[in-house]
């Protein structure tokens, strides 16, 4: 397989564990290990001491599953199976699904592996994408006219990295309606479920609306734990499911054994986990509500629905590139601009999940004020 470079991580390779303050990070500040142990009930945490370090089942721990199950409504133990990350995950299921002659309509500006593995398997993938100007709002009749016959999967992140779009239930119903109807897989990208800025906003699952409706979801963002990559596929579409088991015998084959048990130990303590990552993406966001008001003259935003990163403009005649060169060089404040998701003007990724966002802001801010 050929496949282009990843720009994002390749970014991340350079600067991720070199800067001070990563102010585009996506995920949610993650947990320190003994905080989480101490979250542990009685039965993981024998499990947990017990734990021998042999093979896992390749399909993930049976009370993983279960629990994973829990997330939905419409899913059993046996409609999940557990990946090393978000990541695996997808490149398993964009290679199961489609093939030369096949063709996929993702959402973009987006996470590149959702189209980029498609392209390389040799589909042809549609970009939907998001306009600034529709305050990056879902199209859902703009994307149901880009369906062809030869459409295999669609692909909804939603909340949406980087831009923080949520559709409304309706928006998402047609998209789910059609697609049932039409019996074309949707993938269902929901890596920042649960952390909707309004909790009323929550979608209805893509496992739950449909089939052949694929939910997404890793330990990595809402749950503040991406150390464990640990991540998973949910749906009803067992076959599906069986043919993913079959690929991933040739990418890890089974998780982390440490990694499956501390990722229970997360999900049965599931409402202290995520409400820590609310209190944390909430307080930063008042924050950057101050910042845009406060820089309107340079700085501008459409508000996250939901997430833990939006998508602003620098509003200066300067390129975002060269602005948060200059950034990182005097502050130590990483932003991660917009070309990374080869998006053109001067956008660029804030990620409000992390705990020194506060100090992040300042140096920012006194750059701003510097020039
Ligand atoms: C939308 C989206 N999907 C999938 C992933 C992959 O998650 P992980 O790195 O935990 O595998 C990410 C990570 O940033 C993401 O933003």
């Amino acid at each position: 397989m050929r496949i282009a470079e990843f720009e994002l991580e390749r970014f991340f390779a350079r600067w991720e564990f070199a800067v001070r303050h990563l102010l585009c990070a996506s995920d949610v500040e993650g947990w320190p290990m003994a905080e989480l142990v101490a979250l542990a009930d009685d039965e993981t945490a024998a499990l947990w001491r017990d734990l021998r370090l042999g093979y896992t089942e390749s399909t993930g721990h049976p009370l993983l599953r279960a629990e994973i199950a829990r997330l939905y409504e419409a899913i059993k133990p046996d409609d999940v199976l557990v990946f090393a990350g978000a990541e695996e995950a997808i490149f398993c299921l964009s290679n199961v699904l489609l093939e030369p002659g096949g063709h996929a309509v993702v959402t973009w500006p987006g996470y590149q592996s959702v189209y980029e593995v498609g392209q390389a398997t040799g589909a042809e993938v549609t970009l939907h994408e998001l306009r600034e100007s529709d305050g990056w709002a879902l199209d859902p009749e703009r994307l149901i006219a880009a369906l062809r016959p030869a459409t295999r999967l669609v692909v909804v992140n939603a909340p949406h990295n980087p831009t923080g779009m949520l559709p409304s239930p309706a928006e998402w119903a047609l998209v789910t309606e059609e697609l049932a109807r039409r019996g074309i897989h949707l993938l269902a990208d929901e890596v920042y479920r649960f952390l909707e800025l309004d909790a009323a906003d929550r979608l209805m699952a893509g496992a739950d609306a449909f089939e052949r409706g694929i939910s997404l979801g890793v330990m990595s963002k809402s749950f503040a734990l991406a150390g464990l990559r640990i991540g998973w596929l949910a749906t009803r579409d067992r076959a599906l499911l069986a043919r993913c088991a079959a690929f991933k015998d040739y990418t890890t084959i089974c998780s982390s054994a440490p990694s499956e048990i501390l990722a229970l130990i997360g999900l049965r303590a599931r409402e202290a986990i995520l409400a820590r990552s609310r209190r944390i993406v909430e307080a930063n966001l008042d924050r950057l509500d101050r910042l845009f008001l406060d820089r309107a003259d340079r700085l501008a935003w459409v508000r996250p629905r939901g997430g833990s990163i939006g998508f602003p403009r620098l509003l200066d005649e300067e390129p975002i590139d060269r602005f948060a060169e200059r950034l990182v060089e005097a502050e130590g404040v990483l932003l991660l601009p917009g070309s990374r998701f080869g998006f053109p003007g001067n956008h660029f990724r804030i990620g409000f999940g992390r705990t020194d966002l506060p100090e992040a802001v300042a140096g920012l801010e006194r750059f701003l004020e510097a020039g």
